[in-house]
Order: structure tokens, then sequence, then C-alpha cells
């Protein structure tokens, strides 16, 4: 069978197609840059419509009493179920990279820990900026970058040497967002637990795609964007997982009263809530919140073990497709081959993958309209949201890249850099 047909086929088995409908599309459009940021669920424009116009607009403050102060719960409770956490373990609110600060500085501050500070050149930069940033709290004054030959998959042994020399906090991101690498949780948790150290683990990008199970893979911390895979809507809140055990151990340092016992007292004095809302600080997000709720819902409805499992498939098929039709026009695969070490994103490497991906979000009469992503240097990402990435789009979107590169197209677009795409 030749990939069209392969395309077509799986296609018509696969189960979770319904879903596409749900989402505002535009039929002459693929849109691949889920993992940057996720769709908008119709449903969601319903609920937001609602908060906006009959909560804020008619019922104005007694909205808290009557709606919000139970929404924040309601996402929370609905975080937990997707990766198999207590209930009292996490907290949906502001952004990962706020959220990310506070864990390290509580973690840092709680001596439980040694204070060295260890990530890769993996991570994501928003990352290495804070850690850099909370140096100065730590031991040895400088954060370890562990740094690999390639930027596509860790060295697993050197990143255990690292925390064996220098056991401490950790922090990974789950998925490496250039290459989408993914990390064996459990095996690393295991590891640094042996080593008296912690993993924090950034699943931004895999939070809402990778079955994430924090209790089979004995992870303590994590936390993640819910604008990606989870299609919470531009800027929504992040999520924060701390396991029970941890929650006492660690304060968090914004003391605003959202994180206060009892916020509505308003006492004169500090008293953290004694659970893991005292990771919160000022006032809930409403309108944002109440953005992420149906796109957890339309995950939980999925289910992610088919989300993931799909997403897998994806991956393996575009990868069939890049080897067999682009491998010859000069692409080179950055991504684990291996379902088993990727994310759902792939990643390629073309001398003119930045007019490539402008070409191809520009669009072409009768042809439709691709958006994926670029990332210096000359890496076009290939985001696989299997709620509404189908397997004609990948080989649709594979065919245009062909034709661009073919016809030399990229030729009538100047090499300026702009954007965010
Ligand atoms: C892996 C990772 N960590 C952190 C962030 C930063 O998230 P925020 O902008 O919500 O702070 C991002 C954003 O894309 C990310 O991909």
């Amino acid at each position: 069978m030749n990939l069209y047909s392969i395309a077509l086929e799986n296609d018509k088995n696969d189960s979770l197609s319904i879903f596409k409908e749900r989402f505002f599309n535009n039929k002459n459009e693929i849109y691949l840059d889920g993992n940057s940021l996720g769709k908008l669920p119709l449903e969601t424009l319903d609920d937001l419509n609602n908060t906006i116009k009959n909560q804020w607009g008619k019922k104005l403050i007694r909205s808290w009493n009557e709606h919000w102060l139970d929404l924040n719960d309601r996402v929370n409770l609905k975080m937990s179920k997707l990766i198999n956490a207590d209930p009292n373990e996490v907290l949906v609110g502001e952004s990962t990279s706020v959220n990310l600060y506070k864990l390290l500085y509580g973690l840092i501050n709680s001596n439980k820990y040694n204070k060295n500070l260890i990530t890769d050149s993996l991570n994501f930069p928003s990352d290495l900026y804070i850690m850099e940033g909370l140096k100065e709290f730590t031991t040895s004054k400088k954060i370890q970058i562990v740094k690999y030959i390639s930027d596509l998959e860790s060295d697993l042994n050197l990143l255990k040497e690292s925390i064996k020399h220098s056991p401490g906090i950790i922090c990974l991101s789950l998925v490496s967002y250039k290459s989408s690498w993914l990390y064996p949780m459990l095996e690393l948790n295991e590891f640094a637990e042996k080593n008296s150290s912690i993993i924090v683990w950034d699943c931004s990008h895999a939070i809402g795609v990778i079955d994430i199970d924090v209790k089979k893979t004995k992870t303590k911390i994590a936390l993640g964007c819910t604008y990606k895979f989870l299609n919470g809507g531009p800027g929504s809140p992040s999520f924060i997982y701390v396991n029970n055990k941890l929650i006492g151990d660690i304060s968090n340092p914004i003391q605003g009263w959202f994180g206060h016992e009892k916020p509505f007292d308003f006492s004169e004095n500090y008293k953290p809530y004694n659970g893991i809302k005292k990771f919160e600080a000022g006032t809930p997000s409403v309108i944002s919140l109440s953005a992420i709720e149906k796109g957890i819902d339309m995950t939980l409805e999925a289910g992610i073990k088919n989300i993931s499992s799909k997403s897998k498939n994806l991956g393996d098929f575009l990868i069939n497709l890049i080897k067999t039709e682009l491998e010859v026009l000069g692409f080179e695969i950055t991504s684990p081959l291996n379902s088993r070490n990727r994310g759902s994103h792939v990643s390629i490497k073309h001398k003119e993958a930045w007019r490539i991906c402008k070409l191809l979000i520009k669009g072409k009469v009768n042809r439709k309209i691709i958006i994926p992503d670029f990332r210096p240097n000359n890496t076009i990402r290939l985001g696989l949201a299997p709620l509404y990435v189908s397997y004609m789009d990948l080989f649709e979107s594979i065919e245009r890249i062909k034709e661009i590169v073919n016809n030399k197209e990229f030729l009538s677009i100047d090499n300026s850099k702009e954007s965010v795409t």
C-alpha cells in the first residue's frame, strides 16, 4: 500500500477522528502547531461567552460566590485525574515560569536536598533563565547545565553521573521543546531518589498528549503549560503537581492573600494554607481558567491512553513520509525515530527551513495553508495534536513541502526573520 492509501485507511480506522469537528477549524488550513498553541474547542466559546456575559456582565461580584470560587477547585480536580494525582496535589494558576520559580525556590529553602541545581541543554530557555536567577541561593553559586553532543537526545549516563556527583534539585523538560526527546520518567525519578535528589518535571510539551501517571512514575513535582495540547487558550495558567508528602516542606516565596489559610479574614499576618493552595498568590485569572475547562474535559473524554497511542502512530507515519519523500531533498529528521523516546512533534532540519515555513503559512492558490513552527537554526517543528490532526493532514503537508523545494518556490521569499512562528 502506498502512503496515500495508508493515510486514508488510518483516518478511517481512527476512533479519535470525531473530535476534530469540536474545534474551531478553517477548512483551508492544516494546523501543525498544537505543540505551541492548541486550537479553540467550540464548547469553550460557549463557556467563555457565559463567563463573560452572564457571570461577569450580569452578576458581577456575586459570581465569586456563585461560580468562580468553585471554578479553580473543579479545574484542579480534572487536572489531577489526567495525571493520576490525588485531588489535593494539583493546582492550576499562574504561568509555568512563575510556578517554576516558586517551586524551585521553595525546594531550595526547604533544606531537604543539597542546594545543587542541575538541568541540561535540552531544557526550555525560560527554565534555564529561572534557574540562573536562583543561583545566588544555592551552595555552588552556579547552575550545572549538562551538555550533550547533540540537541536531539540526552545522554542518560552523563546526566546520572552529574546527579551522582552533585546530588540536589534537577529540572528537566519531560519532552524537549526542540527535538521532542522524551525522558524515561520512572527510571530517572528512581535514580534521583536513590541519590538523595529530586526531579522537577516541566511537562509543558507532554501534558495532554503523553500518558503521565505521577504514581506509577514516582514523580514528586511536575508542572506545565495548558495552552498547548490541552487547548486552554493563549497564556492559560499552568498546572503544578506536588506530592502530598512534600507539600508541607515547601513554602511559597510569594506570600499572597490567595495562598493564605483564610484570605477573606483579611488578617494582618500571613498564615499559609495547609495544602496545595498555599502555592496560589493573587486572584485567579477567572476568564483564562474558564477557558481551560473544556479542553481538559475533551482530553479526559477521549482518554489519554488513546491520545498518546494516536500521537505515536501519527509520529511513526510522519517519519515514514519524511524518510520516503523529504530526505532526498536535503531534510534531516532531528527527533527520535523510536516513538518510545519521542513526544508529539517531529522536528526536521533544512537549510531553507525559514523560507519554507513562511511559504507554508502564506499558502498558495489551490493549496491549503499549513502552519508548523520554526525554531533556530533551520528547524521546522511539525506538531501532532491527536484530537484534530489526521494522517491525511500529514500526507498533504509533506506533499506541499516537497513541491516548495522541488520548484524552488522559496527563492521568491525574503529571508528576514520576525514574528512568533
Ligand atoms: C517547556 C516549556 N517550559 C516553560 C515554558 C514557559 O511557559 P510560560 O510562558 O507559561 O511561563 C514553555 C513555553 O512554551 C515551555 O515550552
